[in-house]
């Protein structure tokens, strides 16, 4: 698919004509990744962060949050509930906190590699090679980290660097990938300043990097960061700016799956949170394969406030992970077993 084809369906309105792409979509998904639908147990595991990021909720600046982490026991006794749930991978994810050390998540992913079956993801941002590397000798499998957008001036815009360092989401995801690692990223949707085009090129750049997961979701307005408040910080809105809706990102999965046939696509919380009843399953209808069930304990989760109203935060993973598979199952998919691993991968292998 070329840009001007990606670009003509992103602008495309009209349920009628949409739903020739949310059933090519769906094709391509059951033709290359199958029925089966991969539950990911999501252990938020610290909200700490160094970083300015204009539009999430752990920022730094953000005192209006309590801050926490998770001990090795708690994580691990989360890796286990996954486990007992049926999940096939746990996936760990936190701010870029300083207080996540080398060794000891070394030695956590070792633990949980030892006492489960589960295939390791890691969200933990931008961290050292050295670190990285260490973490895949450990036994982690996979890493996600959203390069947000692929224009340059956008991304500067909305991630004032750390002094001294220079971020470059896209190299280190090259080299995520050359480290052995299973590599994941994606976007926000409707970003202020992101227009058609923008979006046309983060697609093309997910098939370029030949993920081997994608993610994305609709950019949400947190009141404790800048991007949240658009009234006090002047962002000129561009002619075609892409608005973060749920539409937009149906059509951004769609593309995603047309484009990456065998990624795995998962329907995010994000969605689930601008639709409640029937977010989650639309975007399994439309391209995605993938669920990510939120294991955090209670007490932590509604601290994980990247964005407001996240889905679920008052479920408990049980509740939310029985209900969830009765509704997989009655859309007639299936659950996956195993670790789930990305097709794309044995074919790289
Ligand atoms: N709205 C939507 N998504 C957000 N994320 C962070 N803040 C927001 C927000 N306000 C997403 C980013 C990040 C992922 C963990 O959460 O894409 O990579």
């Amino acid at each position: 698919m070329e840009k001007q084809e990606i670009l003509r369906w992103l602008r495309t309105t009209g349920e009628d004509r949409l739903s020739r792409l949310w059933q090519m979509a769906d094709q391509a998904r059951r033709r290359h990744v199958g029925q089966d639908v991969h539950l990911r147990g999501l252990i938020e595991i610290s909200n700490h962060c160094s970083r300015r990021c204009g539009y999430c909720g752990l920022n730094v600046h953000n005192s209006s949050i309590g801050r926490y982490r998770m001990t090795d026991d708690e994580i691990v006794a989360c890796a286990h509930q996954a486990s007992a749930l049926g999940y096939g991978t746990v996936v760990m994810q936190a701010g870029e906190d300083p207080g996540i050390g080398k060794q000891w998540m070394h030695d956590l992913i070792r633990r949980i590699k030892r006492e489960t079956d589960l295939a390791v993801t890691l969200s933990l941002g931008e961290r050292p090679d050295e670190e990285l590397c260490s973490w895949f000798d450990a036994g982690a499998d996979r890493y996600l980290l959203r390069f947000e957008t692929s224009r340059r001036s956008l991304y500067d815009s909305i991630h004032p660097p750390l002094a001294g360092t220079m971020s470059d989401r896209i190299a280190l995801l090259r080299r995520l990938k050359l480290f052995g690692y299973e590599i994941g990223s994606g976007v926000m949707i409707g970003i202020p300043g992101q227009t058609y085009d923008d979006l046309a090129t983060d697609i093309l750049l997910f098939k370029e990097l030949d993920l081997d997961m994608i993610g994305v979701g609709p950019f949400i307005p947190h009141q404790a960061t800048p991007l949240g408040r658009p009234d006090q910080v002047a962002y000129a809105v561009p002619a075609e700016q892409v608005p973060n809706s749920e539409e937009m990102t149906y059509k951004v999965i769609a593309l995603s799956r047309l484009l990456c046939l065998r990624a795995n696509i998962p329907s995010t919380t994000a969605l689930a949170t601008i639709n409640s009843e029937s977010g989650r399953e639309l975007g399994l209808s439309r391209g995605a394969n993938v669920v990510m069930p939120n294991v955090t304990p209670g007490a932590y989760r509604a601290l994980y406030e990247i964005y407001p109203s996240k889905a679920c935060v008052d479920e408990t993973a049980a509740d939310f992970g029985s209900g969830l598979v009765r509704r997989i199952r009655s859309m007639g998919r299936t659950i996956g077993r195993g670790r789930g691993d990305s097709p794309n991968l044995s074919g790289r292998k």
